[in-house]
Parts: C-alpha cells; structure tokens; sequence
C-alpha cells in the first residue's frame, strides 16, 4: 500500500470531482446547478388511461423515495474504480475499502454517534432490526407498541423473545405513560425497547426523547426505527440518547440496497456473528479432532459477513452529506408548507378521513393516510394513477394493527376491483390510502393530488376498473 499514494487521500478527497488515475470523471450537470436535493424522476412521463402522457407526480416516498441526482452522480463517479473491499491487493480494491470505511464515519457523523458507537451496515431497516434481535442478550424482554411497521413489531418473537406488546396509544403522553407503567411491572434482567421515530402510516412523531428517558430509567435500552424519520429530520442520537438506531438507503434517496444499524458496541460484539462466513472471521482452523475452530471479529465487521455492498453504502453516505448540506432546517420548513397545504385541502373535502393517532393537528412528517367514504382505496388509488398520473400506495402498509386500530368501525366500500388487505378469520377486510412527499416535490404534485380526490369524490371516476391479477386497471371509458 506504501508504495501508491493513499487511496483515501488521493480518492476521496477528489472524488468525486476528478479521478485519482488521470481519467476525469463525468458529473451530471444538474449535479451544479439543482443543489444538493435535487431528485432523479421529476421530468417522467407516464401515460394516463386515456393514452395521453403526464408528468409523474410521486407521492410514494415513504415506500421509496426518488434517488438524489448528487447520490446518482456520486456512485457514476465512483463506478469505473469500483473494486472488492477488505479482500484485495489491489489498488481498486484498497480505494474501495477506504471508500467503505470513510462512508461509514460519514454516516457515524451524520447520526451524530458517541465515542464507542459501531455502524453496521445491513440490506435496509427490516434487516438492521432482525441483525438486533438476533444479538441482543438471551432473556431479554422487549416492549414495543401494537402501531409498529412488522420490521419493527415482528423480529423480536421471531428470533425467540419475549415481547410485551403495548396498546395503541392515543396521545404521546398516553404512550409514555404506558411504557412507564409496563416496565415498572417487568420482571429484572436485559429490557428493550423498539420505537418508530415518525409512523410510516400517519407520519406523526413520536416522543423519541421522552419515551428514551423513561426506558433508562427502568434500566432498558432503546432501539430506534427512523426509516421514517431520517429522511424528513436531523437525528442526533446523542442527543435522543436512543442505543442504536436503524434507518434504510432507498427511503433517505439512496436506493443501492444498503441500510444501518448504528449505536452502541457491546450487545454486538458479544452476540454471535448474524451470518457465518467470510469477512466476519479473525480466524479458522481445523482442529487435531477434525472440528473447526473460529475467533470471530468484533466491530461492524462482525455482522458484515460477506462481500459488502460497498455502492449501497457510499451511496447513503452520499444522501447524508447531500441532506448536511442542504440543511434539515430547509427541508422541515418546506414540508410543513406542504403538510399543510395537503391538510387544508383534505379538511375540506368531507367525504376524506385522515387517520391520526394523536390527533388531526399531531406533527408529522410528510406522510399521511386517509380513506374516502364510499370508495374502496385500491379503486381509488388505481384512479389517481390511471386518470391523474398519481402514484400513491393503498393497503395496510405493513403496520396492519395500527391501520386497525385507526380504521376501527369504518365502513370500508366494496372494491369495485382491486384487493383489499385479506383479513383474518372474523375481521372485516380493510385498506388506506398513503400519500407521502419529500425533497424535490414541488407544490404542483400536492395541487394536482388535492383536484383528483375532489373530481374524484364529486364526479367519480371516468373509467371502469377490472381486476387484474390483485390489480386494479383501467378498462373502459365510463358512459356519459
Ligand atoms: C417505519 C418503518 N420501519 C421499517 C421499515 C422497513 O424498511 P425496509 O423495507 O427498508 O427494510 C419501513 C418500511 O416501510 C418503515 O416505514
């Protein structure tokens, strides 16, 4: 390695604006000129039912958010040195493990870690939840709410645990009162707790430092789900104090395959390795009784077993550097523009009900679900997608308690085609609709959105619908 000039001097301070070997490297120029949340997409086309074309309007973020130009840029630019990482003698190969290694400080910094901290990067949230639940010590008890994405309520049974799942709360007091009250009655030993930042299916924030605090007090660790909350706010989690979180890429427009888990080492490092293989190994040898004899590693690559997904993970330390840049103050006041733009124009039309848990005027991030009277969601959402050139998501959003919960008595209508969520034996088949926004939406997709549901609501549809295959498709033009 002494004899090249430092891959991580050399490369990463130049990349990505000149190349390491002489060959220069391409940036897009909108890279220049849009600043730093610029998204990929905003010029699509897609066609309408009727055969014409339109402007996308994407309000599916909390799906997945558009990438950013400057992450797309930054991973182009990169792509001709691409090289294996940890694994090779070769110059590409020792600028890739730089490149990996810097990436991970970059996202340590961007979450504002404490001394000690690890980041592991893993395939998205579900992943980075489930490597926890596989490390956190034998008899821990975890506490989480029933409103949870399944990547936060699921993994924790799953791997063997016992879980004390808590009631829908209907304040933010209500839910720290009761974590209060439940683990004051939990028996001693490890203690978990498992907490959304902002709900993937209202968007509102949840009281992270509060619920925090009261967890330490009753000598549990918390774990943060923020793949709602890291794309929309600043975390800090020394400041939350929260003991790890997890967040995914292609939610915070980085969609390579990558996500996190960050925070404290201790748990981690003494759990089993999450997959056995190569990377994760110290050493191994065969033993004089024929066995094999493995020293594991500690830190992040002990959970890192495997070629890693080095783009993945240069491409969120892309995002975080593009997000610090822009600045999270920017970002918030302009969605708080357009929430309330989206909230009036909901709150007029009486037909819609927004579903809350907090209340309607909770704050939240950009993402809010309603259902309409009289429509089913599937019918409608296939409507805002074939007529208006929409797309939003409908379901129960892989958080089917809390939809639930919300949906309680409401009269959900027949589907005139489209598939509700199945429900289980004795439930009544439910579904919502969730719209979502983020960096790079212009007040346009939000106006263009607010006339379809009003169109929608007053004339109906203009075209008949079908099922096909689970999906809901434009037919035929509606008579009259
Ligand atoms: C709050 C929340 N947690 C976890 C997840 C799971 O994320 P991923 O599918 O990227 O693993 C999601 C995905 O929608 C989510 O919204």
């Amino acid at each position: 390695m002494s004899a090249h000039p430092s891959p991580a001097t050399t490369l990463l301070s130049a990349l990505p604006q000149t190349s390491s070997g002489g060959t220069p490297i391409v940036r897009q120029p909108c890279a220049e000129i849009c600043g730093p949340l610029a998204v990929l997409g905003t010029d699509v086309q897609v066609p309408l039912a009727s055969g014409e074309k339109v402007g996308y309007a994407a309000l599916d973020y909390a799906a997945s958010s558009p990438a950013l130009q400057r992450v797309w840029d930054d991973v182009a630019a990169y792509a001709p040195y691409y090289g294996s990482v940890h694994r090779g003698a070769g110059y590409l190969s020792q600028l890739s493990t730089d490149l990996f290694e810097q990436s991970r400080r970059t996202v340590g910094e961007f979450l504002d870690l404490r001394e000690g901290d690890q980041v592991v990067f893993t395939r998205a949230t579900t992943d980075s939840l489930n490597l926890l639940a596989a490390a956190v010590p034998a008899g821990t008890r975890v506490f989480a709410f029933e409103t949870e994405h399944h990547a936060s309520l699921l993994p924790w049974a799953h791997a063997g645990l016992d879980v004390t799942y808590l009631r829908a709360p209907r304040s933010r007091a209500e839910a720290v009162a009761a974590l209060d009250a439940a683990l004051a009655e939990a028996p001693e030993g490890p203690k978990l707790l498992c907490v959304t930042g902002a709900s993937n299916v209202t968007g509102e924030l949840w009281p992270v430092a509060e619920l925090t605090g009261t967890a330490h007090r009753h000598g549990a660790r918390v774990v943060l789900d923020a793949a709602q909350l890291a794309p929309h706010h600043r975390v800090s989690v020394r400041e939350l104090d929260v003991d790890w979180i997890a967040f995914s890429g292609h939610k915070i427009y980085a969609p390579f395959g990558a996500g996190v888990l960050a925070g404290r080492a201790d748990w981690l490092d003494e759990a089993e390795p999450y997959l056995a293989g190569g990377g994760a190994t110290r050493t191994v040898a065969r033993e004089a009784d024929g066995s094999v004899a493995v020293q594991w590693h500690t830190g992040p690559a002990r959970h890192e077993a495997g070629s890693p997904n080095v783009i993945g993970a240069y491409a969120i330390a892309s995002a975080c550097r593009a997000l610090t840049e822009a600045g999270f103050d920017a970002l918030e006041a302009r969605e708080r523009q357009l929430v309330a733009r989206l909230t009036a124009g909901l709150a007029g039309i009486p037909q819609v009900k927004v579903l809350n848990l907090f209340g309607a005027d909770s704050a939240r991030v950009g993402v809010l679900s309603f259902v309409v009277r009289g429509w089913n969601s599937s019918h409608f959402s296939a409507a805002l997608s074939a007529e208006y050139g929409i797309g939003v998501r409908d379901g129960l959003f892989c958080a089917h308690p809390l939809v639930r919960t919300l949906l309680g008595d409401e009269d959900v209508a027949p589907s005139e085609c489209g598939a509700p969520e199945p429900s289980l034996p004795g439930e009544r088949s439910l579904n919502a609709i969730r719209v979502s926004f983020g960096a790079g939406t212009p007040d346009e997709h939000v106006d263009r959105f607010l006339t379809a549901v009003r169109e929608l609501v007053t004339d109906g549809a203009a075209w008949n619908y079908r099922n096909e295959g689970g999906r809901c498709v434009a037919d035929s033009r509606r008579e009259g």
